[in-house]
């Protein structure tokens, strides 16, 4: 990246700069129509950091990829990052086992320390890969749903210590995604004593543990009184803050030595012990040379975080943004807007979708209880953020007219997110089967170009054709306020 004078929060590094992934095979990106702006998969649109880069760019350039050890440096440029930065010390060969991402990680452990039928506890709304790892492990899921009040989430303390006695594993997520909490030590030890009096083992998936804002900061579950550390793992990886999710690689940390040799056996009998050359090299680039990078990435995305809520409260104030103490990911609540019923966040997601040009992730698929919610990805340049804002507060504003219904083209008006009144509005389809008027839609999906829309029912000149550039944009949000909170 090069220098910016643009931006004076960022000092060195341009996260302004817009980088094109359209046919890069990128998840986020291919999987949306040409012209939707993805918003959902967690993963960045800003380049890896420059000695990131640069240190797999010299593996490469040796020419030679056969298998490799992990070698010492890998575990002391850990140990000195985490000591430094978070005060986590002991990561050696001996507590840390390399592996090849952190799902692989967590399902290994959750192999490791149950039996089949055995139940896992989740907090939900969280990380959907939950989901099939307890599965596929023949144990048994069991929620915990957070406690939600005024945006703002916690443990529910009675319902989690009622569930810990019949459960055996505690699979945990600090920074949580997708509700953007990053855990007190008091709420972690008051967990880790729930967990110990009733027996129950925890894994705890950090990932996002480098992504917090200013407050927050994460308290690593290994720092905890070493009884509750040894009874646990942590699953952790560079791949989210640094932004090299494809390299795929990860570590398993345990502090005691026969948990140790169990998490060795899992990832064995898994066949996911070997790590790839280019993840070595990118993690050792990511912790021992990347941490001014970082730091001026969370200062953007703290940023980005703060943009939305100033948009929100300026442009669709009904919508709940819950505070993000960590992670990049927002989690948006629509409750007060429209009815929370069983299909809402699921038709929400696909009317802006497909006739907004914009993709979130839907709240369901974090459990049933997030119905009513969407996920918002914000690690993205501003200008871009800014536009997947106003596509957002466009479609929702023309839900809100009288004949506003996002519905799925079934010719029923199922799922409709209407407007609280129980009554059903014409729609704004945007199936092929033609554009209602005044439609928020997606036109020109196919040729790449996307519309930004005002919420009046216009098109406008755009700002962003799918080439990675941007053009001239003569107006957003100036459609006139006419929302009203529905009574519901
Ligand atoms: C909480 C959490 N754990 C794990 C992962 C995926 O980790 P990996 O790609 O290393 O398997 C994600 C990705 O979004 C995540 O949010």
């Amino acid at each position: 990246m090069t220098k910016t004078s643009k931006n004076p929060e960022t000092v060195k590094y341009n996260f302004d700069e817009i980088v094109s992934r359209w046919g890069t095979e990128s998840v986020k990106w291919d999987m949306c129509e040409r012209g939707v702006l993805p918003m959902w998969v967690a993963d960045m649109d800003f380049k890896a950091a420059p000695a990131i880069r640069e240190a797999l760019q010299k593996r490469l350039d040796h020419g030679i990829f056969g298998y490799e050890l992990v070698p010492d440096d890998y575990f002391t440029v850990q140990d000195e990052w985490f000591s430094s930065r978070h005060g986590w010390s002991g990561l050696t060969r001996e507590t840390v086992l390399p592996t090849t991402g952190v799902i692989a990680a967590y399902s290994a452990a959750i192999k490791a320390m149950t039996v089949p039928g055995d139940k896992v506890i989740v907090f939900t709304p969280c990380y959907n890969a939950f989901f099939p790892a307890i599965r596929n492990n023949k144990c048994v899921q069991l929620d915990c749903p957070l406690h939600y009040e005024n945006g703002l989430w916690s443990i529910d303390w009675a319902d989690f210590e009622a569930k810990a006695s019949e459960a055996r594993v505690l699979l945990f997520c600090n920074p949580h995604n997708p509700v953007g909490r990053v855990w007190t030590r008091s709420e972690l030890e008051r967990v880790g004593e729930i967990c110990l009096r009733n027996n129950v083992f925890v894994v705890s998936d950090e990932i996002h543990c480098e992504l917090t804002f200013p407050g927050h900061d994460y308290t690593p579950w290994a720092t905890l009184p070493s009884e509750m550390v040894e009874a646990s793992v942590t699953c952790y990886s560079p791949t989210k803050p640094f932004n090299i999710a494809g390299i795929q690689i990860a570590n398993i940390y345990a502090a005691d030595a026969e948990v140790f040799k169990k998490m060795d056996r899992a990832i064995n009998d898994n066949e996911c012990c070997d790590v790839n050359v280019f993840g070595v090299t990118a993690l050792k680039a990511a912790y021992g040379a990347s941490g001014e990078w970082l730091d001026e990435l969370r200062a953007y995305l703290y940023e980005n975080a703060r943009t939305v809520y100033c948009f929100l409260e300026d442009e669709l104030p009904q919508v709940v943004a819950s505070p993000l103490e960590g992670t990049y990911l927002m989690w948006l609540d629509f409750s007060r807007l429209f009815q929370v019923k069983e299909g809402l966040s699921e038709a929400l997601g696909e009317f802006l979708e497909h006739d907004c040009g914009l993709k979130l992730s839907v709240g369901t698929i974090y459990g049933p209880v997030g119905e009513g919610f969407m996920r918002l990805n914000i690690a993205c340049p501003r200008s871009v953020l800014l536009e997947g804002l106003q596509r957002l507060v466009a479609g929702i504003r023309f839900l809100l007219k009288p004949h506003g219904c996002c519905h799925h083209g079934d010719g029923e008006g199922g799922h409709c997110c209407h407007h609280g009144e129980g009554e059903e509005h014409e729609c704004c389809h945007g199936h092929g089967e033609g554009h209602g008027e005044g439609c928020c839609h997606g036109e020109g999906h196919g040729d790449g170009e996307h519309c930004c829309h005002h919420g009046d029912g216009e098109e406008h000149e755009c700002c962003h054709h799918g080439d990675g550039e941007e053009h001239e944009c003569g107006h957003h949000g100036s459609g006139s306020r006419e929302m009203q909170a529905p009574e519901n």
